[in-house]
C-alpha cells in the first residue's frame, strides 16, 4: 500500500514536494495547465494542515539536452541562438510560480526561491511567513538530479531533504524516473509519502495488473509495436481481449500474413508479433485487429483518404486509420468490458481525415463510462485525442503520465511510487506435512471467506501433494499459494524433488526456502539455499528466506552471526532488483513448535539487526522496503505484541496456521 498524505500530521512541518510541473511553455507562457491543476488539491490540503512552510520542486523540460538540439537545429537554419533567452522561454521555474499564485488566489503566496539553483535555500525557505509555497528552480539545472552514480544523485537529494520533515511525491509523470527530487531523496527524510494525484493514478492503473474488475478489454495503439511489447505481455495475464490498433497493427497483420501496401511496418518486430499473437491463443485471449481501413497515399494531413474495404492494403496506399467494419467489433468487444484501458490511437487523429477510428473508441469508451465500466486512459497520445474530442471528463480516470502510464501497466515498480509505499502486514501459514487433499480443501475455503476483508498480504502454504487443489480454491481471492521447498535443479534426474517448473505449473506465487527443517533435519546448508533461492527469483517467484538460530547458537552468544551468515549467504547474487521479490522470514528454531516465543523485544532486536543488514548490503530504500516476518509459535495471544514491534511486519505461522479457528484471528490482529 502507499501512504498518503493523509497518514502524517503535517501541523508545523515543512514539507518538501515533488510536482510535476513539466508542462509545455512558449515564450514563457504555460501552453497546457493540466498538469498544475492536478497537484493543487494536495497543495490544498498541506496548506490547511497548518505546515510550517511548503516548498515545490520539479523539472521542466531538460535545458541542456534541450538547448543543444536548438542550438544545432538554429545553426542549421542559418538563425542565431541565444542560450538565456531560450532558458527563459522555456526551462525557468519562475512564470510557472507566478501561473500557479493566479491558480491558488486568495488561498496561498507563491515565492520563486531564484534563478541561482536549488542549493542553499533553507535560510529562505525558514525565512517565509507560515503558508507560504516556495517554488524552487528547475531541478534539471543540476546535473546530479539525474545523474546515473548514486554518489551524485545523493548530493543533491540530500540538499532537498534539509527543506523538508516530510517529502510528498505528487509527481506522477516522473514516478518512472530514479531521479534525486522523485526517489533519492526519500533516503534523507523521515517521512516519504505519496499525494492525492499520485493516489489516485496509483489506484486505477496498478489494479488493472494486478486484480482488475473482470473482463478487462484492453485498447493498445500506437505507432510501434515495439514499444509496446511488454504493455501487452503484462496485458495479456488479465485481459479477455486485446484490441489492437495504430501503426503497429499493420505489424500484426504482416505477421499474418496479410498485405499491408505502404502502411508502417516494423520487419524486425514480426517474430515478436508472432510470439504475442501465439501466447495470447494459448491465454485465451481474443486479439482485435482491423479488418478494414482508412488508407492514403502519403503521410500528410491533406493526404485524399481512401476506404479500403477489406483487411489486405493496396500496394499503393499506407493504413491511416480503422475502417467502419472494424468499429462495429470493436463496439462488440468493448460492451464486454467491466474495465477497460486504453493506451494510444488507433488512427493518425491529429490528421482530421483520419481521426474517426480513435473519436469512435474515445466515444464508445465515455458511453462505457456511464454505464458504470471502470474506464482507464494513459499514454501521452491517447490522453491528447481525448482532449481533443473533448471527452476526457467522460472517462473514469484520464493519466497525468505518458512513460509512468505505461511502466506500471507493464507491471514494473516506480521508483516515485516505492519511495511511498509502507510495508504491508503479511502473514502466511505454512502447513508443513499436514492434511490431505479434502483437509487442506476445507482449510483454504474456510480461509478464503473469512480473510475476504482482511487487509493484510496473505500466504497459504500447503504440501506439494495439495498445491493444485488449494491453488484452485485460492484463484481470484486475496490469499497467494506458496510451496514449502523447491529443487535446486530446474529438472532432470532428481528423484523425490520438485522442481520451480512443476511449482510454476501449479500457479504457485512464492517459496519458502531455507526454513529450519530444511537446514536442521535435512541438511540443507547455505550454498544450497542460496542456489534455490536464486533459481526460484530468476524464474519470477517470490521467496522467503528463512534465517534464525538454535537454542544453542543463542546461548552462545550467536544470534546476530547466525542471522548474519544466513541472510547473507542466502542472498548471495541477489540483485537489488530481484530483492523486492524477497521476504525473510526469522525464525528462532528454539521457538519452533515448542511454544516458546521470542519475547517481542528479542524478535525486535534481531529483525532490527537483519533490517540494517540489508541497508548495508542493498542501501537504505531496500532496507525500508524489505518484509520481515517473523515465525515460531505465533498464536492469536501474542501476534499483536510482537507485530507491534518496529520491525516484525507479519508472521510465518506453523501449529496455528492449521486450524482457521486460530490463523484467522492471527490474519486479521489489528
Ligand atoms: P510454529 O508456528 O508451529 O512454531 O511454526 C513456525 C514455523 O516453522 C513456520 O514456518
Amino acid at each position: 500500500m502507499i501512504k498518503t498524505v493523509k497518514t502524517v500530521d503535517l501541523k508545523d512541518k515543512r514539507v518538501i514536494m515533488r510536482v510535476d510541473f513539466n508542462v509545455p511553455m512558449k515564450d514563457a507562457v504555460v501552453q497546457d495547465d493540466t498538469r498544475i491543476v492536478a497537484a493543487i488539491p494536495t497543495i490544498k490540503y498541506i496548506l490547511a494542515q497548518g505546515a510550517k512552510s511548503l516548498t515545490l520542486m520539479s523539472h521542466l523540460g531538460d535545458p541542456v539536452k534541450d538547448a543543444e538540439k536548438a542550438k544545432s537545429k538554429a545553426e542549421k537554419d542559418g538563425k542565431t541562438f541565444n542560450f538565456d533567452t531560450y532558458i527563459k522561454g522555456k526551462h525557468r521555474m519562475a512564470p510557472i510560480a507566478a501561473y500557479l499564485q493566479k491558480k491558488l488566489g486568495k488561498a496561498a503566496t507563491v515565492v520563486f526561491a531564484g534563478e541561482d539553483g536549488c542549493y542553499n535555500k533553507k535560510a529562505f525557505i525558514n525565512s517565509q511567513k507560515p503558508g507560504t509555497v516556495v517554488m524552487l528552480e528547475n531541478t534539471r539545472f543540476h546535473k546530479e538530479e539525474t545523474a546515473k552514480d548514486p554518489k551524485d544523485l545523493d548530493k543533491l537529494a540530500k540538499a532537498l531533504a534539509e527543506y523538508g520533515d516530510v517529502f510528498v511525491n505528487d509527481a506522477f509523470g516522473t514516478a518512472h524516473r530514479d531521479h534525486a527530487s522523485t526517489a533519492s531523496i526519500a533516503k534523507f527524510v523521515p517521512v516519504s509519502v505519496a499525494g492525492f494525484l499520485m493516489e489516485k493514478e496509483v489506484n486505477y492503473l496498478e489494479p488493472i495488473v494486478t486484480s482488475p474488475v473482470k473482463p478487462l478489454v484492453a485498447i493498445i495503439g500506437g505507432a510501434k509495436v515495439s514499444s509496446k511489447i511488454a504493455v501487452l505481455e503484462s496485458l495479456l495475464k488479465n485481459a479477455s481481449a486485446l484490441v489492437i490498433g495504430g501503426g503497429m497493427a499493420y505489424t500484426f497483420l504482416k505477421a499474418q500474413g496479410k498485405k499491408v501496401g505502404k502502411s508502417l511496418v516494423e520487419d524486425d518486430q514480426i517474430g515478436t508479433a508472432k510470439k504475442i499473437l501465439e501466447a495470447a491463443k494459448k491465454a485465451a485471449v481474443e486479439i482485435v485487429l482491423p479488418v478494414d481501413h482508412v488508407g492514403a497515399e502519403k503521410f500528410d494531413a491533406a493526404a485524399k483518404p481512401v476506404a479500403v474495404a477489406a483487411v489486405n492494403i493496396p500496394d499503393k496506399l499506407m493504413g491511416m486509420d480503422v475502417g467502419p467494419k472494424t468499429l462495429v467489433l470493436y463496439k462488440k468487444v468493448l460492451s464486454t468490458a467491466k474495465t477497460i484501458v486504453w493506451n494510444g490511437p488507433v488512427g493518425v487523429f491529429e490528421f482530421d481525415a483520419f481521426a474517426r477510428g480513435t473519436e469512435e473508441i474515445a466515444k464508445l469508451v465515455a458511453a462505457a463510462t456511464s454505464n458504470g465500466v471502470i474506464t482507464v486512459v494513459g499514454g501521452g497520445d491517447s490522453v491528447a485525442a481525448v482532449n481533443k474530442f473533448k471527452l476526457a471528463s467522460k472517462m473514469s480516470h484520464v493519466s497525468t503520465g505518458g512513460g509512468a502510464s505505461l511502466e506500471l501497466l507493464e507491471g514494473k515498480k516506480l521508483p516515485g511510487i516505492e519511495v511511498t509505499r509502507s510495508r504491508d502486514y503479511y502473514i502466511a501459514g505454512n502447513w508443513k506435512m499436514h492434511m490431505t487433499r479434502p483437509e487442506a480443501a476445507n482449510l483454504a475455503k474456510a480461509l478464503v471467506k473469512s480473510l475476504k476483508a482482511g487487509k493484510h498480504k496473505y500466504l497459504a502454504a500447503p504440501s506439494f501433494t495439495a498445491l493444485e487443489t488449494v491453488g484452485q480454491i485460492l484463484k481470484g481471492s486475496n490469499i497467494q499459494l506458496g510451496a514449502q521447498n523447491c529443487a535446486a535443479e530446474e529438472q532432470g534426474a532428481h528423484t523425490g524433488e520438485v522442481s520451480v517448473l512443476q511449482l510454476k505449473d501449479l500457479g504457485v506465487h512464492t517459496i519458502i526456502l531455507g526454513h529450519s527443517e530444511r537446514r536442521h533435519v535435512y541438511k540443507e546448508d547455505d550454498a544450497l539455499v542460496n542456489k534455490k533461492v536464486k533459481l526460484a527469483l530468476k524464474h519470477g517467484f517470490e521467496v522467503i528466506l528463512c534465517i534464525g538460530e538454535t537454542l544453542e547458537e543463542r546461548e552462545k552468544g550467536k544470534v546476530e552471526a547466525v542471522c548474519k551468515r544466513q541472510t547473507e549467504k542466502g542472498l548471495d547474487g541477489v540483485s537489488a532488483g530481484e530483492l523486492s521479490r524477497v521476504v525473510i522470514a526469522y525464525e528462532p528454531v528454539w521457538a519452533i513448535g515448542t511454544g516458546k516465543t521470542a519475547t517481542p523485544a528479542d524478535a525486535q532486536a534481531a529483525h532490527k539487526f537483519v533490517r540494517e543488514l540489508i541497508e548495508k548490503l542493498y542501501g537504505s530504500q531496500a532496507a525500508k522496503q524489505i518484509v520481515i516476518q517473523y515465525g515460531g509459535s505465533v498464536k492469536p495471544e501474542n501476534a499483536a505484541q510482537l507485530m507491534a514491534m518496529e520491525d516484525i511486519d507479519g508472521a510465518l505461522v506453523g501449529g496455528a496456521s492449521l486450524k482457521a479457528e486460530t490463523f484467522v484471528p492471527i490474519a486479521k490482529f489489528n
